[in-house]
């Protein structure tokens, strides 16, 4: 589909990539295994199709002339960058994995080695339950992700209703070579009434064209 006749044409399309960094003290961090390669891809593809693109990451960007790029490290901070760019924006994709946790109190100098050290972990902002009640969102379409090991469909549907997405894209962690961190991957699309699509495993690229046909078919109506 060509950018005239693309219902993404001209529309602001936000894309997180990345996990979320959540420091320690000044050199280290809670993370997790995600590459952004999802999000890039997602990124690249809405491009492709004309969006006026945003990406909020934690990590490098494609280096595309066309793609808007925030750099963040903390939930906190992708919670901000991600309320900003949704004004005027026509769809969030929050490919990203933020972490759940960070740590109570940021040491502001580095930790010295010790026996053993104990760190007192609170909860992130949960960046999509948080829009789910927020005025920014009204009228964009949210996709969001759920990488899951068990039960994945009914862990999927729940974080759909409870996150008031509107599609979600289900990520089954468990399977060797696909999901965070891989070159490829092979998800399940769900809306409330059930799945829209499974796509087989392939690199992320394509992933990437699928989920955004599915986009483009809801925006259209
Ligand atoms: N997400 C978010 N803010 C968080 C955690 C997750 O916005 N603090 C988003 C992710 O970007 C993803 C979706 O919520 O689009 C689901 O993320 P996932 O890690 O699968 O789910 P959690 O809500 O963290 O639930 P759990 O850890 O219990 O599986």
């Amino acid at each position: 589909m060509g950018h005239s006749t693309s219902p993404l044409a001209g529309r602001g399309v936000v894309v997180t990539a990345g996990g979320t960094r959540e420091p320690i003290d000044p050199v280290r961090f809670l993370g997790n295994r995600s590459s952004g390669r999802m999000g890039n891809a997602i990124a690249v593809a809405a491009a492709d199709r004309g969006a006026t693109v945003t990406l909020v990451t934690t990590v490098a960007a494609p280096a595309d002339p066309r793609i808007t790029v925030v750099d963040v490290d903390t939930a906190d901070e992708m919670h901000a960058a991600v309320r900003s760019a949704l004004a005027g924006a026509a769809v969030l994709v929050m490919a990203a994995a933020v972490a759940d946790y960070r740590v109570a109190e940021v040491a502001p100098r580095k930790l010295k080695k010790r026996d053993a050290l104990t760190l007192e972990l609170v909860p992130t902002v949960d960046i999509l339950r948080a829009l789910a009640t927020d005025p920014v969102r009204d009228g964009v379409l949210v996709v969001g992700f759920a990488a899951e090991t068990d039960d994945l469909e009914a862990n999927a549907a729940r974080k759909l209703l409870e996150k008031r997405l509107d599609l979600i894209v289900l990520n089954d962690v468990a399977r060797p070579g696909i999901g965070m961190g891989t070159e490829d991957n092979a998800v399940t699309v769900l809306d409330a009434a059930g799945i829209v699509a499974e796509i087989d495993r392939r690199p992320k690229a394509e992933v990437a064209g699928s989920l955004l046909d599915i986009i483009e078919r809801r925006l259209a109506h």
